[in-house]
């Protein structure tokens, strides 16, 4: 579904990805980890074309994103949740989750709008909480609910592949067990994650396979179940 070939990516002079490749299956969770600061923002960022590939490919669906614009690869398919959750801290959470529909891809109007009371309704049944803050500014809820309402916004475009960067960042334990069962399920729906995360317990109960960052580029892949603990201590514990 998402190939990346030997990408490389830098803020103006500064190179920070180097020849990264990475696949994600078909519904496949895929967890990138690594140390603060190798480059894991920055591939997500240059998978949505946040920030220009140098060199290198990237192909979603066969279909080549280098020079498509953001919106585009919205419209493709692929959602994002930044790290820190960035909703609007102003708009209500119904408003929020308003403008979540904006980025819907197929259909007419009418059919648009079944479709997304439909994906509410699904949103509703993977974080319950948001139904009973609709009426709540964004701004004030807790990290965690921010968390919930930036996934369900993102989900509302009907992505077929997800990128979330630390969802379980700042936010306590019993609110990333809901976002570990929310993953789950989503991927029970077919869509596919691509999910950076520190949070290694947690990499390991949703991802199926991992890849190991280190300095901008991947140093170590495969099946989860396969995660070694030298590995992990070489690359990912200070
Ligand atoms: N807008 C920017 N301009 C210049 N350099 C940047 C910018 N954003 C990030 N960097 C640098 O690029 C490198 C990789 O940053 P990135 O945010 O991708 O790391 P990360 O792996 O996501 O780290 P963390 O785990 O802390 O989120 C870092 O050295 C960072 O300082
Ligand atoms: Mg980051």
């Amino acid at each position: 579904m998402l190939e990346i070939r030997d990408l490389s990516a830098a803020y103006g002079e500064s190179q920070v990805l180097w020849d990264v490749s990475l696949d994600v299956p078909d519904g496949g969770v895929v967890c990138l980890m690594g140390r603060n600061g190798v480059g894991k923002t920055t591939l997500l960022k240059a998978v949505m074309g946040l920030l220009p590939a140098r060199s290198g490919r990237i192909a979603f669906d066969g279909v080549e994103l280098r020079g498509r614009r953001p919106e585009e690869r919205v419209v493709r398919g692929i959602g994002y949740v930044p790290q820190g959750r960035e909703i609007f801290p102003n708009l209500t959470v119904a408003e929020n989750l308003r403008v979540g529909h904006m980025g819907r891809r197929r259909g007419g109007p009418g059919e648009r709008g079944a479709a997304a009371e439909r994906e509410l309704d699904q949103a509703f049944d993977l974080f319950p909480k948001l139904k009973s803050l609709l009426g709540r500014r964004g701004g004030v809820l807790s990290g965690g609910e921010q968390q919930q309402l930036a996934i369900a916004r993102v989900l509302l475009a009907s992505p077929r592949l997800l990128l979330l960067d630390e969802p379980t960042e700042g936010i306590q334990p019993s609110v990333i067990l809901q976002i570990e069962e929310a993953i789950q399920r989503i991927k029970e729906r077919g869509i596919a994650v691509l999910l950076v995360e520190q949070y290694l317990e947690f990499a390991w109960r949703v991802a199926d396979s991992y890849a190991i960052m280190r300095k901008g580029t991947i140093v170590s892949r495969g099946a989860t179940a396969d995660l070694r603990h030298d590995a992990v201590r070489e690359h990912l514990t200070v």
